[in-house]
């Protein structure tokens, strides 16, 4: 079976992307990160995809009049490369109507708290201060609002005593670099049904091979 044609887009450090990386090249997904794309010249996700010979684009927003102007080029930069499932992986701009119609349930994003608690910036600071005792991360598909679309997987981690925002976001950041593999594997797999607001998880079509797993507590 053809790999999935994946573009990642992110702004910033890229740890998701280097998990994503990690997980292609050892052949634990069924997917091929064909371009990443950030709007930020020296995002240093830019330089991971590099070291491992992946394309990259820079498409920097400053230099557009309107959002929508932004995204035909993202989306024209995405489909150039053949995308077929756009992962965002700590992308900093809001998706426009142009961009989430050019690939319908066909985008993920991550976020670092159990939506839709939390939804925004700053989440672990605003999830100590509530004093909540858990939080975790949540894939889902993106849609127009902040951080509103169909939920895919979550993972949950307690918020301890002595938590700082730090130490809170590093455990986080750990479950995120598994299931956001999990999340673009179930979509390879083509097992994601998008049903109003609740994504179902079909079986596999062969047991043997798929990753089977609990997307809620796993
Ligand atoms: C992650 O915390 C993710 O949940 C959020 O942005 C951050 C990106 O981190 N959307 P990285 O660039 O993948 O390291």
């Amino acid at each position: 079976m053809p790999k999935l044609r994946v573009g990642v887009l992110a702004s910033g450090r890229g740890s998701n992307l280097q998990s994503l990386i990690e997980q292609t090249l050892k052949g634990l997904i069924d997917a091929e990160i064909v371009l990443v794309a950030s709007n930020k010249a020296d995002a240093h996700a830019l330089e991971r995809a590099r070291q491992v010979g992946i394309a990259t684009c820079v498409i920097d927003h400053r230099s557009f009049a309107s959002r929508e102007d932004f995204d035909r080029a993202m989306v024209a930069a995405l489909r150039e490369a053949g995308v077929e499932l756009v992962v965002l992986a700590g992308f900093m701009r809001l998706l426009s109507p142009v961009f989430i119609e050019a690939f319908p349930q066909a985008i993920m994003n991550i976020h670092p708290s159990l939506l839709p608690a939390f939804p925004g910036l700053d989440v672990q600071r605003k999830a100590l201060e509530y004093g909540a005792r858990f939080s975790g991360c949540t894939v889902h598909f993106v849609d127009g609002g902040l951080d509103t679309g169909p939920i895919i997987i979550q993972a949950v981690v307690p918020i301890l005593e002595n938590d700082t925002q730090d130490t809170l976001a590093a455990r986080i950041l750990a479950q995120e670099h598994r299931i956001y593999p999990r999340a673009v594997q179930l979509f390879a797999e083509g097992r994601l049904r998008v049903e109003g607001r609740r994504v179902r998880i079909l079986p596999p079509a062969d047991p043997d091979e798929a990753v089977l797993f609990n997307p809620a507590v796993d």
